[in-house]
């Protein structure tokens, strides 16, 4: 991360920071001068990100939150505000691209729905649930969801996670106009493709059911550059940091009129 931004004095909560795109952000944050909550489902990997915070000499906390439950979600902001005093900023990153069933529709199940709804967007829903009378009380906030390009342009292999992210990024939007008037922004960040756990987990799934597409990737990474090498303008793929110096824009003072808005970091894989 090397743009320089001033968090100094900033508390921020990080869901699924434990691992890929949320523990940068959460470094990002760290490293630019917040306190930060570390907050996943995640115990072990989500201590080692405090303690790779703390090792950098930031300051950072760990709570397990299991997004999927209301009760753990509660928790978490009472922890975070008992630890805290305050929260600034609450980024809602936890999610999960679940099985890749390829196409056709008939392949989907219940259970995978379910999953992908009750993490990617009710996960979302009570998140911002917790952290809405806080914000509301003290008159400031800023909220961060993360959708996805997936959410614009749809992907039949994971049409599920294309149509609960499109849901995350109208949650975001019209959220977004309910907070307006008391001085609270609410933004979406949309990843492209980044090589995270998330990939490493999809990429045996993506190479069996594409093997054409994907005969070249060797592994996780191999998939990431495939599909950035045919689908973004820029051909290639991006990166953690490049979702984390988005999350820190659109959180920062310089940022303070940008509300309701969904940024694609994509290397120009989807214009909406
Ligand atoms: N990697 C990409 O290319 C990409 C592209 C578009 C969108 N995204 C989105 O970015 C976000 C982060 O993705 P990533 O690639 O870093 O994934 P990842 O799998 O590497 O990390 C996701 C994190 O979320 C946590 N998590 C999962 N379920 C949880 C739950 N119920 N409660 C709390 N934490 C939970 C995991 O433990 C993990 O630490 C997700 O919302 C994902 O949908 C990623």
């Amino acid at each position: 991360m090397n743009i320089k931004f001033d968090y100094n004095g900033k508390n921020v909560i990080v869901t699924g920071s434990a691992k890929g795109i949320g523990k940068e952000i959460a470094m990002a944050y760290a490293k630019a001068g917040a306190q930060v909550v570390v907050a996943d489902v995640c115990e072990k990997e989500g201590r080692q990100t405090v303690e790779e915070i703390r090792v950098k000499g930031g300051t950072a906390d760990f709570v397990r939150t299991d997004v999927t439950e209301e009760q753990s979600v509660i928790k978490l902001v009472d922890e975070a505000l008992r630890l805290l005093g305050r929260i600034d900023i609450m980024v809602n990153n936890a999610g999960v691209v679940g099985r890749i069933k390829g196409d056709p529709l008939t392949a989907l199940d219940t259970a995978d729905w379910d999953r992908s709804y009750q993490i990617n967007l009710r996960g979302v829903f009570y998140c911002c649930k917790a952290i809405y009378p806080i914000f509301v009380n003290q008159g400031f906030g800023n909220i961060l969801t993360t959708a996805s390009v997936a959410g614009k342009t749809g992907a039949p292999e994971i049409i599920e996670y294309s149509a609960i992210k499109a849901g995350v990024i109208n949650f975001t939007q019209t959220l977004s106009r309910e907070l307006g008037s008391k001085n609270i922004n609410v933004n979406c960040i949309c990843p492209g493709f980044v090589y995270t756990p998330l990939y490493e987990a999809a990429a045996p799934t993506y190479k069996e059911k594409y093997p054409q597409m994907f005969k070249n990737a060797k592994d996780g990474k191999g998939v990431v550059d495939e599909f950035s090498r045919q689908l973004c303008a820029l051909k290639r793929a991006q990166t953690p940091a490049d979702v984390a110096n988005a999350a820190l824009f659109l959180t920062s003072g310089e940022a303070g009129n940008i509300t309701g808005q969904a940024l694609n970091i994509c290397g120009g894989c989807e214009f909406r």
